[in-house]
């Protein structure tokens, strides 16, 4: 049982898409309780994911990654019904919309703000508004899922590459000034076949037999990795984990 997560309680921001949900599935089959969150477009799916994952107390609540305030209210309802510490905290809420990179008109002032509003803003503001009950954890764990594109510069716009550099480039700082209490993780994905960009036909296949593995990820494969951090890899922080087949060799 070194690898159990009984009586942990984990929050996964972003519950209700491909990669949070399959990282809720995977925590509570550990033996962690489970708050997943959603918006206002998948209360009932994630309410229904709440409903579905082994073990007993897990709940479904909203938040917006992009408005502060409704994560500090997130907060005070986790408290609430959960207690005063939280072990895990998985950000996988995010956005994307292609842009081409040459061209520079589309990518324009209003979708590079919102896309460091929800993708980076919104992961710092969950872990500033939950870092103390981490904290009050004696053992917490944060992790963030960035993407390959923050190493690559390949991705769906060049913002999108951007706010996923910033988000391993966050990891590293916050490893260092939250330790020893909390150790700060995240994951990179090359690509993973949930609804996340509505990618053309074919582009999937086209990926997979351009990856070393010769397939693209599952959610499963993603939601391992961050099982990993919260069981297997006890001395790590401030490390990015890549989960992409060998894409970006
Ligand atoms: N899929 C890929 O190929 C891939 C590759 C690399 C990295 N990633 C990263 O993995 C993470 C999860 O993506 P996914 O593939 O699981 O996509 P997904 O299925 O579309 O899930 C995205 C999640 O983010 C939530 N979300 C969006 N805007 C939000 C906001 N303002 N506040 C709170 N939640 C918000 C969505 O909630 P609603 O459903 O309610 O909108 C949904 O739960 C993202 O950060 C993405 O950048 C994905």
């Amino acid at each position: 049982m070194a690898h159990s997560l009984e009586g942990r309680l984990a929050l996964v921001v972003g519950g209700s898409g491909g990669i949070g949900a399959a990282s809720a599935r995977l925590l509570a089959g550990a033996g962690a309780r489970v708050v997943v969150t959603h918006t206002d477009r998948s209360a009932e799916a994630a309410a229904s994911l709440a409903r579905s994952l082994p073990g007993a107390g897990h709940l479904a609540l909203p938040a917006d990654v992009a408005d502060s305030a409704s994560l500090l209210a997130l907060r005070d309802a986790v408290r609430a019904q959960c207690g005063e510490a939280l072990h895990v905290l998985v950000n996988a809420a995010g956005f994307t919309k292609p842009v081409p990179h040459a061209d520079l008109d589309a990518l324009d002032d209003a979708l590079i703000d919102r896309m460091f509003a929800v993708n980076w803003r919104g992961q710092f503001a969950a872990i500033r508004a939950f870092a103390p009950m981490l904290k009050a954890s004696g053992n917490g764990l944060i992790v963030s899922i960035s993407s390959i594109s923050g190493q690559t510069g390949i991705g769906s716009s060049i913002a999108y590459c951007a706010v996923k550099a910033g988000i391993d480039v966050m990891t590293k700082s916050l490893a260092r000034a939250l330790a020893p209490e909390i150790r700060v993780m995240s994951v990179a994905p090359g690509v993973v076949d949930t609804g996340f960009v509505g990618r053309p036909a074919g582009f999937n296949a086209k990926t997979a037999a351009a990856t070393p593995l010769r397939r693209i990820a599952t959610a499963e494969d993603v939601g391992e990795a961050v099982l990993a951090c919260a069981t297997s890899l006890r001395f790590s922080t401030g490390a990015t984990v890549v989960v992409d087949g060998g894409r970006s060799l």
